[in-house]
């Protein structure tokens, strides 16, 4: 049990005892695991797409879930968080709602999510929301991708909406996704695991996230440190939800508690928020997690003032707060601006390029790759794109920029120029493993499938030679490790 926890957070509770005794029986027998060193071998470090290690997960995991759970907070996000984000992300030019569904089950909980904003969106604009749901549990995740649901799982749904948003098949009911089918994407994330946030799981610049009924398995401190990297993760003015019954401290460095009932929900402050004790929230009972009774006006103010102080990312850059034009002052190195995007300070890192730009007398040519890395990173991605093509007008062969300007092209769905610059990337450095990475989920999401494996396949074989636990270069902290669990599940999940 100590070993499950420390690989995966998850606590097993006096009553989970006996069945989780019973998953360990199966999982021997099954797969003729009798030795104890082998089993603690599995758990400890078992390949996420072991199947032994995914029949593990799965039996200890509760997946319970439903469309539509929870109405408050359902209502809480239809009529008032969403709607005033749409606003916000219209008048910044924005058309990409970031949502993040941390822990989805079977993925109920986005397609809830799609469901709305197919309503709030109008047709003849045009919205590219980006919707992603992470979870441990393989299975789980497998079930998610084919959006196929029991009738137990709509309990929720009325009968002339199931019938006009799901078609039956036998004895189930799949989700009819027309609209913004390609925006949503199902992935493996271990929430206990610092791997996020993370560009290349897209795990950053969010709008939205919702973590609902997963705090459950976790103590106290990984809860704290999950919201930590929440924070991180999320826009100025983002939101990150949780369940009515899950732990909710009340500090948490860069995002603020609000509670309307049992709607609980944090909000990220501005990037230039003290990170340390932050003052208690005022819409919550001093000393105390729990919920203050709300009235229907605090309901609904309750984003308004957020909205009104904080409600817009800038479409400029944030003015630096530089410090006086000195020719002492150091421009950062590549190392270091790598380093600080790699955990999660993207922003801090972009307020020391942009320091040193207007320090430096002649600051290098390299602040420019810099400043388009973390404006990427912040997804920034129209002003990472300036930054980076004006850094490749004087610095041809620099494979790093190709790489980020894929990246930035990918996002931005602009997949043919995304594939000719990571062309452009490997044709300068063939052994650059992300982007033979980048390159297989390109070609399979364009549904080019032996090309595709192909290029999985090669990535795979280049991290043969690395260590596992050494940070992969331009991978933003992920390991060659980590990478490998990626790609496998990326081989696994391809048609
Ligand atoms: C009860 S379900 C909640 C589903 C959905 N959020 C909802 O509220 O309906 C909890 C989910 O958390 C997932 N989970 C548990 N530990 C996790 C971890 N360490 N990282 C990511 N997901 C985890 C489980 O696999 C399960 O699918």
């Amino acid at each position: 049990m100590a070993l499950v926890n420390a690989r995966l957070g998850l606590r097993i509770q006096a009553h989970q005892r006996q069945p989780f005794a019973q998953r360990i029986e199966q999982l021997q027998s099954r797969f003729a695991i009798w030795g104890q060193h082998e089993l603690e071998q599995l758990i400890q470090g078992g390949r996420v797409d072991d199947p032994a290690f995914e029949f593990l997960v799965a039996g200890i995991t509760v997946g319970e879930s439903y469309f539509f759970r929870d109405r408050n907070q359902l209502d809480f996000l239809q009529q008032r968080f969403l709607p005033q984000l749409i606003a916000r992300l219209r008048r910044s030019g924005r058309n990409d709602p970031r949502i993040w569904s941390a822990g989805c089950s079977d993925g109920q909980e986005l397609y809830s999510i799609l469901l709305m904003l197919q309503q709030l969106l109008p047709e003849n604009e045009h919205w590219r929301p980006f919707l992603l749901g992470t979870d441990i549990n393989a299975d789980a995740l497998k079930r998610a991708r084919s959006a196929e649901y029991s009738e137990w799982s709509l309990r929720q749904v009325d009968a002339p909406t199931r019938n006009k948003l799901f078609e039956r098949q036998e004895n189930l009911w799949r989700l009819r996704l027309e609209r913004f089918a390609g925006s949503v994407r199902f992935d493996y994330l271990n929430l206990v695991e610092s791997s996020y946030p993370s560009m290349l799981q897209g795990v950053h610049s969010l709008d939205l996230i919702l973590c609902r009924n997963v705090f459950i398995y976790f103590d106290r401190p990984t809860i704290e440190s999950i919201l930590a990297r929440f924070a991180k993760c999320l826009n100025p003015g983002g939101m990150a939800m949780i369940g009515a019954c899950d732990y909710a401290p009340e500090h948490v460095a860069g995002l603020t508690l609000h509670a309307i009932g049992d709607v609980f929900y944090y909000l990220r402050e501005e990037f230039a928020a003290p990170a340390a004790e932050p003052p208690p929230p005022p819409s919550v009972a001093s000393g105390s997690w729990t919920a203050t009774i709300a009235t229907a006006a605090q309901f609904a103010q309750a984003i308004e003032p957020v909205a009104a102080t904080q409600p817009v990312i800038p479409t400029q850059p944030v003015a630096p707060k530089a410090p006086a034009a000195s020719p002492d002052v150091a421009a950062p190195s590549r190392a270091q601006i790598d380093e600080m995007i790699a955990h999660g300070r993207a922003a801090q890192a972009l307020e020391l390029v942009q320091s040193a730009q207007r320090a430096v007398y002649h600051p290098p040519p390299e602040m420019d790759l810099l400043h388009g890395h973390c404006l990427a990173s912040l997804g920034r991605m129209d002003e990472a794109r300036s930054a980076l093509e004006r850094f490749t007008r004087n610095n041809e062969l620099e494979p790093q920029a190709y790489f980020l300007l894929a990246l930035v092209a990918m996002e931005q769905a602009r997949l043919r120029d995304a594939e000719a610059l990571l062309r452009r990337t490997l044709l300068l450095d063939p052994a650059l493993i992300m982007a033979h990475y980048h390159m297989g989920v390109l070609k399979l999401r364009q549904g080019r499938a032996d090309a595709g494996r192909k290029a999985l396949r090669r990535a795979l074989s280049l991290l043969e030679a690395a260590t596992p636990d050494a940070p992969i270069a331009l991978g933003d902290g992920m390991t060659h490790a980590q990478l490998a669990d990626a790609l496998n599940q990326e081989l696994e999940a391809a048609p």
